[in-house]
């Protein structure tokens, strides 16, 4: 009999623009012990370089690190200045890439349509994609949370099928609570992620129950555990906190 808890827990961290090459070399190193300290617990861990960083950090970071890439776009090859293709990441073993965080819907024009595509296209090529959603202040307060929340989720994973997204992740992030330190209650994210799992259910059946949900704005080292042990949190998605390795390594203390 399946239960909620089979879900192997994931900690991701969200670099977004931090990091020299270097730094992140050296994050990778020390990171090593802190896989094999994962591993023996069953949980996941993983980062999200800039794309400049990606090569180094898979290079120098234990083989069961994730390195996901923070963005990728949906065609193979072409005239499209500026941006970084599927072959190009799995030319460097990258095998992960988030799509549609916040910052990318808000500064780039991130449409859920345009999620649609490299979701699809990173489905198609047996990577992991980190569908991100979450709705703005704006849209919290005005209760519309679940309706913008609910049409994230349906447009981003339009015309998929239950095998393929099996391997897929979801990370809940209310754009309020990105680095801004006001955290979301987790009645608020447990009530957001089983929304989510709904709505999954809704498009692809039981397979819903396997995909992994994480909760992720303002998660610090403090909180982390209250989060994870909501029924329908599955990971967190962690930017500011993931910067240092004491931070990081705290962050996977509490919730071994
Ligand atoms: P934060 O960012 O942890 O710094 O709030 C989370 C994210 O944007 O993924």
């Amino acid at each position: 009999m399946w239960c909620f808890n089979m879900r192997k827990k994931l900690l991701l961290g969200n670099w977004k623009m931090n990091k020299l090459a270097s730094e992140a070399k050296e994050f990778a190193i020390a990171s090593s012990p802190l896989v094999n300290k994962a591993l023996k617990n069953n949980i996941d861990l993983g980062v999200a370089p800039t794309y400049l960083s990606l090569a180094q950090v898979k290079q120098h970071a234990h083989p069961n690190m994730i390195v996901a890439a923070q963005n990728v776009h949906f065609q193979t090859s072409g005239a499209f200045t500026g941006e970084i293709s599927i072959p190009m990441l799995k030319e460097f073993a990258i095998t992960w890439a988030l799509v549609g965080h916040s910052e990318r819907r808000t500064y780039d024009n991130e449409t859920n349509e345009k999620c649609n595509a490299k979701v699809k296209a990173l489905l198609a090529e047996k990577m992991v994609p980190v569908y991100c959603v979450g709705e703005t202040l704006a849209e919290f307060e005005a209760g519309q949370t679940k309706v913008i929340v609910g049409t994230q989720v349906r447009d981003g994973l339009k015309d998929l099928t239950a095998e393929q997204v099996k391997e897929l992740v979801v990370a809940y992030e209310p754009v309020w609570s990105i680095g801004t330190g006001k955290n979301a209650s987790t009645e608020i994210a447990e009530d957001v992620c089983k929304f989510i799992r709904d709505v999954l259910k809704d498009m692809f059946g039981p397979i819903a129950e396997e995909i992994r949900i994480l909760y992720g704005g303002s998660v610090k080292p403090e909180n982390i555990k209250a989060y994870l042990s909501c029924p329908n949190v599955d990971g967190a998605l962690v930017g500011g906190a993931s910067l240092k390795i004491d931070s990081y390594e705290a962050l996977l203390n509490n919730i071994i």
